[in-house]
């Protein structure tokens, strides 16, 4: 009596990730070429712009209108200006906003919604784009560096829900990704140097050589070199689209190698009230895990030396006073710690984080050894304080030291 039909869907999802600058003067067709009709009728366009973008770059609206009138874009204006930032992410009322627009102005599944602006406006506008008619045509424009070499390039979008970071989301392939490196001029010193993290992630679990290029790029980033910044963004998008489509581009599994660090960094991000961007809560992310990864015996001394003095290099902060909050509470409200069992739920199944056993060397772990990870908390803490000490003269003392470091 018991019957089955088994049903099997492929299908398969490609789209463009172009790099360009000055993507709206006119004799640049990317854009043009990407929402060109494929029958008679010309599709509609919505524009959902990022309000901190158009701070920076108050001639952008006119470029873009010029833009549609030089090529006969059929844009239904006025562009939907949306708070850049996380706090985009911490309502659902962009969401609406977007859905509204979509509605009102009669945008179909051939129709196509663009994203301008920084990660936060491409995950609350690409979730809109997803859900609205079950999915309608997405672009995204990039125009932050962590967005053109990561968020903006892959296939996921959420906004922050039950205070849980991302937890209300799709995965949703964009129609076409612009990534135009013009508009990283325009972003100051913090968010230039936050998304340079998820480079070095990347290149942490996929590529030494990548990681090799970085510590010799480092000094030309932080002095603000386009061209240094052009290759790593280029090689950043370039290995984690590598990794979406070679893994498991749906998450499917527990393992995610993409999220190397981020255990760590999603809770601080929250406990700070969004106060560290995400960028910089990764690059903390990455050197609590590896500092473990050498207490642990997984990770040389030198190569977890390297790893932080690159870190540090590229300007990055590596303390935060959110990670000593009851360091040994690990069931308190405000332990980092908890950060790892709302990482599970997030990836569902059994506790899987990806460490290193060398640089470029990624494998997965299902438990930590809290008292370890507890000291290397406390090294990187007397690592960011005190200058005359080295991660690998750390690493020498490491065994003896008892906990006397006074966490502020
Ligand atoms: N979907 C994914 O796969 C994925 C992956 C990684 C990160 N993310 C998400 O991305 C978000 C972080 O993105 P972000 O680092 O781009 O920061 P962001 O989107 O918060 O933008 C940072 C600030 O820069 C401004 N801005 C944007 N472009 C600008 C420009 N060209 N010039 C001047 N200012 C500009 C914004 O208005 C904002 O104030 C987080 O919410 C994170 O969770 C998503
Ligand atoms: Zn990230």
């Amino acid at each position: 009596v018991n019957k089955s039909i088994e049903q099997m869907l492929e299908i398969p999802f490609r789209y463009q990730v172009h790099f360009t600058r000055n993507l709206f003067a006119s004799e640049n067709l990317i854009l043009l070429d990407v929402v060109r009709p494929e029958g008679k009728r010309k599709p509609k366009i919505i524009i959902a712009l990022d309000h901190g973008l158009l701070k920076a770059r108050p001639d952008l609206s006119s470029k873009m209108k010029q833009y549609a009138n030089d090529h006969d874009l059929q844009v239904i204006w006025p562009v939907l200006e949306l708070p850049g930032g996380e706090s985009i992410k911490q309502s659902t009322a962009a969401v609406e906003q977007v859905l509204e627009a979509i509605h009102l102005r009669g945008i179909d599944r051939h129709s196509y919604v663009i994203a301008i602006g920084g990660g936060a406006v491409l995950d609350a506008v690409g979730y809109a784009a997803a859900i609205a008619h079950r999915g309608v045509r997405h672009i995204r424009i990039p125009t932050t560096v962590l967005s053109q070499n990561d968020s903006g390039v892959g296939i996921k979008n959420a906004i922050n829900y039950f205070e849980r970071k991302n937890w209300l989301g799709t995965f949703a392939p964009p129609h076409a990704v612009l990534n135009d490196l013009d508009f990283l001029d325009g972003l100051d010193d913090r968010e230039w140097r936050s998304g340079t993290a998820e480079a070095v992630k990347v290149a942490l679990i996929k590529d030494r050589s990548f990681f090799e290029e970085l510590e010799q790029l480092a000094p030309k980033l932080v002095a603000r070199d386009r061209v240094a910044m052009e290759r790593l963004v280029f090689r950043s998008a370039e290995l984690h689209l590598h990794q979406i489509a070679s893994g498991d581009p749906f998450e499917r599994q527990s393992a995610r190698r993409l999220d190397f660090g981020h255990w760590v960094a999603h809770r601080l991000e929250f406990l700070s009230d969004y106060r560290i961007r995400h960028g910089e809560a990764v690059a903390i992310g990455i050197a609590v895990d590896v500092t473990y990864c050498r207490l642990a015996g997984y990770l040389g001394a030198i190569e977890c030396s390297r790893i932080l003095t690159l870190l540090e290099g590229l300007g990055f902060n590596l303390w935060a006073t959110e990670l000593a909050c009851d360091l040994e509470d690990y069931t308190h409200p405000r332990s980092i710690i908890r950060g790892m069992e709302e990482f599970r739920e997030h990836l569902g199944g059994e506790l899987t984080v990806t460490l290193l056993k060398d640089i470029g060397v990624p494998f997965e772990v299902h438990e930590f050894d809290l008292p370890l990870l507890e000291q290397g908390i406390l090294e990187l803490h007397c690592f960011s304080q005190r200058a005359d000490l080295t991660p690998a003269s750390l690493a020498e003392e490491s065994g003896s030291r008892p906990k006397e470091a006074a966490l502020v």
